[in-house]
């Protein structure tokens, strides 16, 4: 039996009608860019996050360049960000005008720290990035006591949960993103902003929409980011069942724990109070890339993401550390995803787990 690294269409299968009729209202309503479906979806996953403002937008790349400028970021300011991430974490920095500064991680649940964070710090410091990897969630709360604004990159995310709350909800404001593979994802690109703080909001609202309130007056220079209807509908068809696929994906966890795969490879930790809905399933091992390509071989997806962390890309040489990241390295070096996803039946998983122990033995 084969089992891909991820399957995004098993789940839908049973919604298949609904989708549809979303899709078919939205083509007859005549009305596709900000309407009735955003204006409902920003409500529905405000709610679900927990937090009094959602604000739909094109991506989680430009959720992220929109979060800091509404928090003000500009020209000559530096925003935190770690290095091991997806790049556009810090991509979606520089076209504010301010510099990424990247910190490192906890090579143990892949997520900055206080610590890492407080290294990087400087008095041109303006916000932090803190990205919620892989699902995990960093520590958000000891980040914030640094008296620095920080933004969540929720990208990973949703779906997890804290005892402090929902990723999206923990922060000065939150970016999601539903790129199809994504816990929650659309039929295309799509992304989201969370805030309790109403002003921050209209900020973004404002920025998302050409810098104007009415297509009259532009207060400012900013974006055409924009959730389309079409999106939005399919998500809030979706929505209601992110709990339950979310499930899905601990379960999963649960079940590579149970069935041994700690035996052979590290297993991803919960960061403390977290209970995450594993967006990809990494473990760490000394040789991730020939396990990844004897797993192949037997028919299983495994994949290194961040071999390169985002400091070491050649398009931010002119912003690299001055000092090591030595956590940053480490789960560069030895990160590796195994399938994982709301539907991985336990014979999936006892199949990962067989062709890991076979891998190893070999
Ligand atoms: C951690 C993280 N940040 C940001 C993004 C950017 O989101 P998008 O692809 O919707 O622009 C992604 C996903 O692609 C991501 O995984």
């Amino acid at each position: 039996m084969s089992v891909p690294l991820f399957d995004p269409a098993t789940p839908l299968l049973p919604l298949r009608d609904e989708l549809h009729a979303a899709a078919v209202r939205v083509l007859d309503s005549g009305s596709y860019v900000l309407g009735p479906e955003v204006e409902a979806f920003e409500r529905e996953f405000s709610r679900y996050v927990g937090v009094r403002e959602c604000v739909g937008v094109a991506n989680g790349t430009e959720a992220i360049t929109i979060a800091l400028r509404a928090l003000g970021v500009g020209a000559g300011d530096e925003v935190v960000v770690p290095s091991f991430t997806f790049y556009a974490s810090a991509e979606a920095i520089p076209p504010t005008g301010a510099q990424p500064v990247f910190c490192d991680v906890d090579p143990v649940t892949f997520c900055a720290t206080s610590d890492t964070v407080r290294a990087a710090l400087t008095p041109r410091t303006k916000a932090v990035i803190a990205v919620h990897l892989f699902g995990n969630a960093a520590p958000i709360a000891e980040i914030a006591a640094l008296g620095v604004p920080v933004v969540e990159d929720a990208a990973q995310a949703a779906g997890t949960t804290t005892t402090a709350g929902r990723p999206g909800a923990l922060g000065t404001i939150a970016t999601f993103s539903f790129y199809p593979s994504k816990n929650l994802g659309a039929f295309g690109d799509g992304g989201a902003i969370t805030t309790d703080d109403p002003q921050l909001a209209d900020r973004v609202r404002v920025l998302r929409f050409h810098g104007s309130r009415d297509k009259v007056g532009y207060e400012e220079v900013g974006y055409n980011s924009r959730l389309d209807e079409l999106q939005a509908a399919l998500l809030r068809v979706q929505l209601p069942h992110l709990d339950a696929w979310a499930d899905g994906r601990r379960a999963a966890g649960r079940a590579y724990a149970d069935a041994g795969l700690g035996d052979h490879v590290e297993l991803p930790v919960p960061a403390p109070g977290a209970d995450p809905a594993w967006h990809l399933y990494v473990v760490r091992d000394e040789r991730p890339d020939e396990l990844a390509a004897a797993l192949t071989e037997r028919g299983i997806g495994a994949r290194g993401y961040y071999r390169t962390p985002v400091h070491r890309q050649p398009a931010m040489r002119a912003f690299a550390p001055s000092a090591d990241l030595p956590g940053t390295d480490e789960a560069a070096r030895t990160h590796l995803a195994l399938p994982m996803g709301a539907a991985l039946s336990r014979e999936q998983v006892d199949e990962v787990v067989g062709a890991v122990r076979a891998s190893v033995a070999d």
